[in-house]
C-alpha cells in the first residue's frame, strides 16, 4: 500500500507535474458530464413507458370514478399494492401525491404547527434538535434547516447510525425530537441498518415524549447486487409501545418516473387518523389516476419486484464501471476510500482530509459536475472536507467511463497538492 504522505517533496513535485499534464489534456476536451444528482437515465425511464396508457378503466375496485373528487388517502388497491410490497398494513398507509419529500416536509410542518397526538407544536418550543446520521441526503438537511431545527450529526457506521451516540443524545435532552433515517441503501453511503440498529431505534429511551423516527425508505426495493432485508420498524416499535414514533415514507420516484410517481406515508393507526383529519383540510384528495395507472401497470407487488430486477440490470454495469476503476486506481494507495453498496443509487467516497472541495472544483473546471462537497452533511459542512457523493445512474456507460476517469485524475491531483502544501 503506497502512502502518498511518505513521498519526498521532489517525488511529489514530479507526480504533480505529470498529473497536471494529464488534467490539462482532459480539460482541453471541454467535456460536459453530470454525476451530480441521482436521476435515472432515459433507458431506465423507458422501462416504465407502459404506465402512460395502462389505465383500462377509471372505475376503481370499490366502484369509485377515479376521474372525480373523493378518496382522501388512497385507493384500496394502491394501498394493498404497497402494503404487500413493504409489509405495512393498509390501515397504516396514506397514499399521497407525487413526492415523498413533499410528505416529509408536510409531516414536519404539521409537527411544527400542530404537534402530534396532543403534544406541544414544535414551532412553539425554544429549540428543536434532530439527529442526522451522516453522511446523508442534502434535501433532508435543507428541510430541517428551513424550520430552524438544530441538526446533530451522528456518524453512520456500516450497521446504521452509531447507536451508542444516538441513545445518549436522545436520552439526555428533551429538545431532541427525532432522527431522520434512510434505513436501506442510504443516500449516499448505501448503508443498510442492521436488525439490532432498528431494534435499538425502536426501543431507545427518549426524553421527548413526542420523539419521531422519520423513516425515509426511499430505496427500500432498490437491490442491485444482493437483496438486503430491513427489519420491520412498526413491529419493532409496537413491541416497546412506541408505535406513534414512526413516520414512514416511500415513493415510486426511482421505480417509475421521478416527480410523476406515487408517494406514501405510513404511521400508527392512531397517528394516521390525526394526519387524515389535517390532510382533509389541506386537500380534497391526491391524484387517483396516477394511483390507478401504477396499479394497472404493475398489477401487484411481484410486478414491482420484477421491474426492480430490470432496473438493477441497467444500473449494475454502471456501478461496476465506477467500482472497477476505483479498485484499479486506489486499491494500492491511500488516496480514496469508497463504499460498495448492495443497492440504492449512490457510491460514496472519502478523499484524504481537506480535499473534497478541491476535487469537485477541479472536476467542474474539467467539465464534470459532481454533487457539491459538503452537501452530505448538515449546513453543507463536512468536518473533514472528505466526502463526495457519486451518482452513476444518469450518464450513459461511455460518458460515465469518461467522467470517472476525470474524477480519478482530480482526486490524485488534489491529493498531491494537499500533501505538498503540508510538506
Ligand atoms: C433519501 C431520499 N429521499 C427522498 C428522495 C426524493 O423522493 P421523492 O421524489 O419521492 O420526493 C430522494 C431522491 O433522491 C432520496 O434520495
Amino acid at each position: 500500500m503506497l502512502d502518498f504522505k511518505s513521498l519526498t517533496k521532489d517525488e511529489l513535485i514530479n507526480l504533480k507535474t505529470e498529473l497536471q499534464k494529464e488534467y490539462d489534456a482532459i480539460a482541453a476536451k471541454k467535456l460536459s458530464l453530470d454525476m451530480s444528482r441521482g436521476k435515472p437515465a432515459a433507458s431506465q425511464l423507458d422501462l416504465s413507458n407502459g404506465i402512460l396508457n395502462s389505465i383500462k378503466s377509471y372505475i376503481t375496485e370499490e366502484g369509485i370514478d377515479a376521474r372525480n373528487y373523493g378518496i382522501l388517502c388512497g385507493l384500496k388497491e394502491t394501498k394493498r399494492l404497497f402494503s404487500d410490497l413493504l409489509g405495512i398494513p393498509s390501515s397504516k398507509i396514506i397514499i399521497g401525491g407525487n413526492s415523498s419529500l413533499n410528505l416529509i416536509y408536510d409531516s414536519i410542518a404539521r409537527l411544527y404547527i400542530f404537534g402530534a397526538l396532543g403534544s406541544k407544536p414544535w414551532g412553539k418550543l425554544d429549540k428543536v434538535k434532530i439527529i442526522c446520521p451522516c453522511p446523508g441526503y442534502d434535501r433532508h438537511f435543507a428541510i430541517l434547516e428551513e424550520f430552524g431545527f438544530e441538526m446533530i450529526s451522528v456518524k453512520l457506521t456500516p450497521d446504521g447510525p452509531d447507536m451508542d451516540e444516538v441513545e445518549r443524545i436522545a436520552a439526555e435532552d428533551e429538545a431532541v425530537k427525532g432522527i431522520l433515517c434512510v434505513p436501506l441503501y442510504s443516500n449516499p453511503d448505501g448503508t443498510c441498518y442492521s436488525d439490532e440498529t432498528v431494534e435499538r431505534i425502536a426501543k431507545m429511551k427518549t426524553v421527548a415524549e413526542d420523539f419521531k423516527i422519520f423513516w425515509d425508505n426511499a430505496y427500500g426495493v432498490h437491490h442491485i447486487y444482493k437483496e438486503r432485508k430491513l427489519k420491520d420498524i412498526f413491529a419493532a416499535c409496537e413491541k416497546y409501545s412506541n408505535e406513534d414514533r414512526v413516520l414512514y415514507f416511500f415513493s415510486t420516484s426511482k421505480i417509475t418516473f421521478p416527480g410523476s410517481g406515487v408517494a406514501l406515508l405510513a404511521a400508527s393507526e392512531r397517528y394516521v387518523e390525526e394526519i387524515k383529519m389535517r390532510l382533509g383540510i389541506q386537500t380534497i384528495g391526491y391524484n387517483k389516476l396516477n394511483q390507478l395507472s401504477t396499479i394497472s401497470f404493475f398489477k401487484n407487488a411481484d410486478g414491482i419486484r420484477e421491474h426492480m430486477k430490470k432496473l438493477a440490470d441497467l444500473l449494475r454495469p454502471k456501478f461496476d464501471i465506477v467500482l472497477t476503476k476505483f479498485e484499479k486506481e486506489f486499491s494500492e494507495n491511500n488516496l480514496l476510500r469508497w463504499t460498495k453498496p448492495d443497492g440504492g443509487y449512490f457510491i460514496s467516497v472519502n478523499t484524504i482530509d481537506g480535499c473534497a472541495k478541491d476535487v469537485v472544483k477541479l472536476a467542474k473546471e474539467a467539465g464534470v459536475v459532481l454533487t457539491e462537497a459538503g452537501a452530505t452533511y448538515p449546513y453543507g459542512n463536512d468536518p473533514h472536507d472528505s466526502n463526495i457523493r457519486i451518482a452513476p445512474s444518469y450518464p450513459n456507460k461511455e460518458e460515465l467511463k469518461e467522467a470517472v476517469d476525470v474524477f480519478c485524475v482530480c482526486v490524485k491531483l488534489a491529493s498531491v497538492n494537499k500533501i505538498l502544501s503540508q510538506k
